[in-house]
């Protein structure tokens, strides 16, 4: 079995980022999530944003080609208004004594603001924004890396994120080391949304490493705390033995089966500077472009039946993200289809 994220409707109970808020104004602007378009604007600037289905009851035409008046979106194929909530306030073609008709309105979706990021929520929340507790921390200080479009599904994206096992080999230009590939035994806990475990592992130190860490050694054990916090949202600890933290605030939102909005924050306890902030978002740079083109030539299909691939025991929380992704699945009720490529019989 497997599936595309269009298959798997609870995934559009989630909150995904989509834009950063200090791009949002209120001039609205259209993005993409589960392959079907949403408009986003500020109804007056510094307002909360607010979305919608990117498509106008009247004839359908896009919304994010419209503008704001008056706190309302206008559409600009006949100049109907809409009020925060969805609601049409006037269609400049009827007489103004007429009622308007009440499925004169948007379809909205649910819309925060956190953390710099807008969240969308397609469906019906099954949970809120994640909490990143780094963000409050006077202790830590946090930082936008990416919000980027890859051409990977975003489950091929998290499960790459919870993989520690490819980091000797996809991250060899950067904090792996091939010579380095055993991970110790782990345990991987399960929890409403999603799981954990933690780990350590030995993790390569380059030049730039040993800057951004302020340590002067070839090799490092990296301490690893890892909270898929839900199914497209992943957290990290990455602590090393001189007390300093690299926080990671990572996930893809799905803009449809075969490409993500991928997207990462950071959250540092050693009060970089300027310079070395640099260099820290240099590295991570690094790091994710070489996990890109792994993931870019992966089938979006995501398999669920854990005999499908062949699993070794460093795999044991991407078995379970396999698991968990197929209850998700079940819950509809949905056909899932055969897998295809790597289906094995023997
Ligand atoms: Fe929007 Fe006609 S299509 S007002
Ligand atoms: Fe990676």
């Amino acid at each position: 079995m497997s599936v595309l994220v269009s298959e798997v409707p609870a995934l559009r109970d989630y909150f995904y980022p989509v834009a950063y808020g200090a791009d949002l104004t209120v001039e609205p602007r259209r993005v993409e999530l589960f392959g079907q378009g949403y408009a986003i604007w500020r109804p007056s600037p510094g307002w909360p944003a607010e979305a919608a289905a990117d498509e106008c009851p009247h004839r359908g035409a896009r919304l994010s080609q419209g503008w704001l008046a008056d706190g309302c979106v206008v559409c600009p194929y006949h100049g109907w208004r809409f009020e925060a909530g969805g609601a049409c306030t006037l269609i400049p073609q009827n007489d103004p004594s007429l009622p308007i008709p009440p499925r004169a309105r948007l379809l909205t979706a649910h819309c925060e603001e956190r953390y710099g990021l807008v969240w969308l929520c397609i469906g019906t929340p099954r949970a809120g924004v994640p909490d990143f507790p780094h963000a409050g921390d006077a202790d830590y200080v946090l930082r936008h890396e990416f919000l980027e479009e890859w051409a990977a599904s975003a489950p091929r994206v998290v499960d790459n994120s919870l993989d520690i096992s490819h980091v000797a080999w996809v991250h060899r230009g950067t904090v792996g080391d091939p010579e380095f590939p055993m991970l110790p035994p782990f345990e991987v806990e399960r929890h409403r949304h999603g799981l954990r475990f933690h780990l350590t592992y030995v993790s390569k130190v380059s030049a730039a490493q040993k800057a951004n860490l302020g340590m002067d050694v070839d090799y490092a054990e990296r301490s690893t705390f890892v909270d898929l916090v839900q199914p497209l949202c992943f957290t990290a600890i990455l602590r090393y033995a001189n007390g300093v933290e690299h926080v990671l605030y990572k996930g893809a939102s799905p803009i449809d089966d075969h490409r993500s909005l991928f997207w990462q924050l950071v959250a540092r306890n050693d009060a970089p500077d300027e310079a070395r902030w640099a260099t820290i978002v240099g590295m991570d740079r690094a790091v994710t472009g070489e996990d890109r083109p792994i993931l870019e030539g992966i089938p979006a299909d995501f398999p669920l039946q854990t005999t499908t691939e062949v699993h070794t025991r460093s795999d044991r929380m991407t078995v379970e993200y396999r698991r968990l992704l197929g209850e998700l699945a079940s819950e509809s009720g949905l056909p899932i289809r055969p897998d295809r490529l790597w289906s094995r019989t023997a």
